[in-house]
């Protein structure tokens, strides 16, 4: 069983199961390349839920969704498989006696989607006369501008647009769509979200993690394409777009697409004064030694790929032109910490003495872990003199709703289940995230002999990542 469908899919569906958020009729076929029974792929799955499901399992309600599984082995470019697979869908059909939505997961290695795609094409199984037929597409979306493109290209040939929902799991991240409440539910925020008032954004997504047993994939993809490309710039889009008339997907999604085609990538003179990239040496993380990225398993140990990126980024339009957004992310930092923080221009003329350090106020939504917004606002220290200092005021997740988040997977597999699009990236989407960083890949790339600057495995990333920063600094983690 693959990893994300032990980690993240089954637990996901289980949860779902355990609240009744499924469909009453739901038949679960697990494929892959491995000689499985029907009996031991669900030994494997009720392993999996048992060990990551968010819930402890309800033996009754676990026993029911390991019933509906059924498992089908086979080579994903062989024909016969998609015969094969026809036939138990078939059997379900008749079992549930009317055809049943078909829902086509591909937690594959990407090089898959379009033969997959394909052969579910070519044996008939990308449409139905009687019910909904859909495909979900992990990331990587491609590996940068051309090839997403044609990865596009070749989905789309089988199935039509409206059929296709590509995963980005921030997007089902409750404090993700939590910002779109910030900006659009509150009279507060909206009217400051512009050039006007805001001085400058800072996205961060640092983790402590380093690339554990993923060298392979993470050799070829490096920070900026495995968290800039998609989750990071999903952030920045839904930060700055402009307001939707809906949240219908397409609505949502037209507002993030022009906001993304704003955002001019810089030109192979700036990537150096707007794009640094790093990697983690040896350093001690939560206590224990940590090697450097390049004496990982499995990596080069001349390797050039970054596990650190920071960025300066423009929107260039009416709303945001001359206000920088600085995005950094990195592997091996000092600690997990996902935040927006948006910085407001200091006010005209501060008249308290005494008060000249106190900074302007800060909008941060933390995204995780301790999921919450903080305003940070100027108050007077109590006494006899006006002296002003920075407080906060906190909205927490876990006390203001005293439940906890469903996992951002949940979310989405249920909204492809039904055939809601608007957390999932369209085709045009997909390419307008790969044009924006594609030039700094192709612009890295061609220099093969500028030193990687080094950061140790536990601090909080690079000096380098200073000098993008015009006249502001990097908020502490
Ligand atoms: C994945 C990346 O998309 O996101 C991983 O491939 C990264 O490298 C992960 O660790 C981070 O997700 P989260 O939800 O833990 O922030």
């Amino acid at each position: 069983m693959g990893d994300l469908a032990g980690r993240k899919l089954l637990p996901a569906i289980y949860n779902l199961a355990h609240e009744g958020s499924l469909p009453e009729r739901i038949e679960l076929v697990g494929i892959s390349r491995g000689q499985m029974t029907d009996d031991e792929f669900r030994l494997q799955a009720r392993d999996a839920i048992d060990r990551f499901s968010r819930r402890r399992s309800d033996p009754g309600v676990l026993e029911g969704l390991l019933r509906s599984m059924r498992f089908v082995s086979g080579s994903f470019d062989d024909p016969d498989l998609y015969r094969r697979l026809g036939s138990v869908l078939e059997e379900a059909d008749a079992a549930n006696g009317s055809p049943l939505n078909r829902l086509f997961y591909l937690s594959t290695a990407p090089e898959f989607f379009p033969v997959i795609t394909g052969l579910l094409g070519e044996a008939g199984l990308n449409v139905s006369a009687d019910a909904e037929v859909r495909v979900v597409i992990e990331k990587p979306i491609g590996y940068d501008l051309a090839s997403a493109r044609a990865q596009n290209e070749a989905v789309l040939t089988h199935f039509a647009e409206s059929q296709v929902f590509r995963i980005d799991h921030y997007l089902g991240k409750e404090t993700v769509q939590n910002l779109m409440a910030l900006r659009f539910a509150n009279a507060l925020f909206e009217p400051v979200w512009n050039r006007n008032f805001i001085d400058n954004v800072q996205i961060t997504a640092a983790e402590e993690i380093g690339i554990g047993t993923r060298a392979g994939y993470y050799e070829d993809s490096g920070a900026l394409r495995d968290l800039v490309q998609n989750h990071m710039l999903q952030l920045l889009a839904l930060l700055t777009m402009e307001p939707p008339t809906s949240f219908e997907a397409n609505r949502l999604r037209d507002e993030k697409v022009k906001v993304l085609e704003a955002i001019v990538p810089p030109s192979l003179e700036e990537i150096s004064s707007m794009a640094v990239r790093a990697q983690y040496g040896p350093g001690v993380v939560a206590g224990a030694e940590s090697p450097g990225y390049r004496q990982e398993p499995g990596v080069d140990p001349e390797s050039r790929t970054e596990t650190y990126t920071a960025l300066r980024l423009h929107v260039s339009n009416w709303r945001w032109a001359g206000v920088p957004f600085y995005l950094r992310t990195g592997k091996r930092l000092s600690r997990k910490l996902t935040e927006i923080a948006v910085t407001l221009r200091p006010v005209p003329h501060l008249a308290f003495q005494g008060s000249s350090d106190f900074q302007s106020n800060q909008i941060v939504l933390t995204v995780q872990p301790d999921e919450g917004v903080s305003v940070s606002l100027g108050s007077k220290i109590p006494g006899p003199s006006m002296r002003i200092r920075p407080v906060n005021m906190e909205f927490h997740y876990g006390t203001s709703f005293m439940s906890e988040s469903p996992e951002a997977y949940e979310r989405l597999i249920l909204d492809a289940m039904r055939g809601d699009a608007t957390l999932f990236t369209r085709n045009d989407e997909v390419e307008a995230l790969w044009a924006i960083i594609d030039p700094i890949l192709q612009g890295w790339a061609a220099d093969t002999t500028s030193p990687i600057p080094q950061y140790p495995a536990g601090s909080d990333g690079p000096a380098e990542a200073d000098t993008l920063l015009a006249g502001h600094t990097w908020r502490r983690f």
